[in-house]
Parts: C-alpha cells; sequence; structure tokens
C-alpha cells in the first residue's frame, strides 16, 4: 500500500487518465510494480471478504477470537466516553464486539472510501446500537482526515486499525501513517491496531496461498481490473500469482509473474515481459513485539498494552503518545 499524503498515490480511485499514468509509471519501473489499493474494486473486494473465510487465512481467525476473549479488557483500557474512530469499514464482528464493551462511547466514525460498504456499515450498527450516533466519514485514511463535530465532548479519541492493515505499508509508510494518527487522535487520545505477528514461515505463506485459490483470483483480478478499465489485453493465463516469505524483510511479497516472454497492451504503448518476470504487488509485513514497539517509538507513539489472541498469531496493541503516561 502506498501513503498518498506522501505523494505516492493511495487515495479515491482516480480518473481512467490518473490510473493509466499510475499503470504505466509501475509497469515501467524495475522492479516492475502496482499498487496494492487497485485490488480494491467491487470484485476485489468481495474476493477479499472470502480470503478472510479460508482456513489458511488465519489473521482474521485469529483477530476475531482475541477479540471474543479480550473485548471488556480493551474496553476498559480505552475508558468512558471514547469518540471511536475506524480506519476501513470494518468487520461486523470486532467492531460490534468492542462497541458492546465500551462505557458510554460519545459516538462511532467508521472511515471508508468506498460510499457503498460506507452505507452498509451505517446501517449496519445504526440496528445493533440504536442510541449510538454513528458519523461516517468517506474519505482516505492515509490523508489527514476532517473528522465530524462529536455530538458531545469525548473524553478521548480512539482510532482503530484492526486487520493487520499496517502490515501493507513499508516501514517509512508505516512511520509516516503513524505520525499522522497521533497528531489526529490529540493528546490524550490512543491507537488501537491489529498487528500481525512473525510465525513459523509454513504458516504465513499457507495464508497467502490458501488451497481453494482464493488468494490467487484476487491477485490476478488486478489485471483484470486494468483490462476493464484501461483497455489493457493482460492475458490471464499467462501471469501466475507468487506470495513468497522474505524472512529478512519479514515480510510476504505478493507478485504476478509472467510465465513467458510477452507483450501488453497498455493505453497507447506496449509493455514487454521476460519470461519469469514479475509484478510486485502487495507486502504484508509480519512483526514481532520489539520491531513493532520500535517502528511506534518512530512516530512518537509508546505501546501501552498488548492482547494476543489464544493461539498467539496475532495481536491488537493499544498506543499512545510517548512519554504521556505517568509511571
Ligand atoms: C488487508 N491486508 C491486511 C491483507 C493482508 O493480509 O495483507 C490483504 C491480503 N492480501 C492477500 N491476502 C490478504
Amino acid at each position: 500500500m502506498d501513503i498518498r499524503a506522501l505523494d505516492i498515490h493511495d487515495g479515491p480511485t482516480p480518473p481512467a487518465s490518473g490510473l493509466l499514468e499510475i499503470a504505466r509509471r509501475g509497469l515501467r519501473a524495475k522492479p516492475k510494480r502496482l499498487p496494492s489499493w487497485l485490488f480494491y474494486d467491487a470484485q476485489g473486494s468481495a474476493l477479499f471478504e472470502r480470503i478472510c473465510e479460508q482456513p489458511e487465512y488465519y489473521l482474521t481467525r485469529c483477530e476475531t477470537a482475541l477479540m471474543q476473549a479480550h473485548a471488556a479488557g480493551i474496553a476498559d483500557t480505552l475508558g468512558v466516553g471514547v469518540r471511536l474512530v475506524e480506519y476501513g469499514s470494518g468487520s461486523a464482528v470486532k467492531t460490534r464486539l468492542l462497541l458492546e464493551n465500551m462505557a458510554a462511547p460519545v459516538s462511532y466514525v467508521p472511515v471508508e472510501i468506498s460510499p457503498e460498504p460506507l452505507q452498509q456499515s451505517v446501517q449496519r450498527l445504526n440496528g445493533q446500537f440504536p442510541h449510538l450516533p454513528v458519523q461516517p466519514l468517506c474519505a482516505d485514511f492515509t490523508r489527514s482526515l476532517r473528522l465530524p463535530i462529536p455530538p458531545r465532548a469525548p473524553r478521548r479519541t480512539v482510532l482503530y486499525f484492526p486487520g493487520s492493515t499496517i502490515g501493507n505499508f513499508d516501514a517509512r509508510e508505516a512511520t509516516a501513517l503513524l505520525r499522522k494518527m497521533r497528531t489526529e487522535m490529540g493528546d490524550n487520545g490512543g491507537i488501537l491496531i491489529g498487528v500481525d505477528l512473525k510465525k513459523e514461515t509454513s504458516l504465513i505463506e499457507a495464508a497467502y496461498n490458501d488451497a481453494a485459490g482464493v488468494t490467487a483470483e484476487f491477485t490476478l483480478n488486478m489485471l483484470v481490473r486494468l483490462n476493464r478499465e484501461l483497455g489493457c489485453d493482460f492475458d490471464l493465463a499467462a501471469f501466475r500469482h507468487r506470495a513468497h516469505y522474505n524472512a529478512l524483510a519479514g515480510r510476504i511479497e505478493t507478485s504476478l509473474v509472467s510465465q513467458c516472454a510477452q507483450k501488453v497492451r497498455v493505453g497507447r504503448s506496449q509493455v514487454a515481459f521476460d519470461e519469469g518476470e514479475a509484478i510486485r504487488v502487495e507486502i504484508s509485513t509480519k512483526y514481532s513485539l520489539e520491531e513493532f514497539a520500535a517502528l511506534a517509538a518512530k512516530a512518537g507513539l509508546e505501546v501501552l498494552r498488548v492482547w494476543l489472541d489464544p493461539e498467539r498469531m496475532f495481536s491488537v496493541q493499544y498506543l499512545v503518545r510517548a512519554g504521556s503516561v505517568a509511571r
């Protein structure tokens, strides 16, 4: 994922001309790359939902189990009178568990770039919590946000960023995003964030190479999108999904690999591929607790609490401004 505020584009779907420029630039780069936000058209978002249900994709299962086990303790740590701002429309289960356990939340602000999922989450939450003010914000959370005025003064603003989406940003982008969040939450605020942990390589690689082939379809869907929106002529049978754990970098690196030497139309020009040449489309970083604490520290934050799921595969962490807690 790229942070657009730092000039790399990752905001609302750009017009076709902007998209063409992004595709052209990425496919001319060496090595070739395309931004991972391109995954999430309607079909890609539906495929991501299906990834979350695959037995190998432990992230969703573990984070949900964690919330089931610890929602009360987490809510207790956040305290009374919180304004909860969620980055991304969020999974119904995790958000519900959190809100159910929170004491007198002031409001819930889902931040989502696509209007449809945002609308759906508002309807769902209104049904589940008829007395909770829900203040949706249709925006790109990687950019600085203008939060809606809350119905009453909150004791604190907590930014909820589940799913380990932070892992889709490289170290520089992740630091910049956490710094932006630090500003947004204010002096007394906090960040509740899902962070996937380092573990046996085989388990991580299986999560991104599920047996049913849903992740492969999700990755290839990026080419379907470029064919549809830009009139490219990617032959889907001539590219293959590859997700490999780079132990040195501590991350899954996902690519689309050309199965032969070929040329593909992108706009008015053609892009040449060698046999075996890859387009990098995503990274998914896995952290140790120490590594994540160091990343947070770079953004002026400290880890106040960490919760783990029963299998100890995934963490949810509560971050506050460094030095803000009296010891
Ligand atoms: C959204 N994000 C945290 C997912 C991940 O695990 O990196 C996206 C994903 N890509 C392939 N599978 C899931």
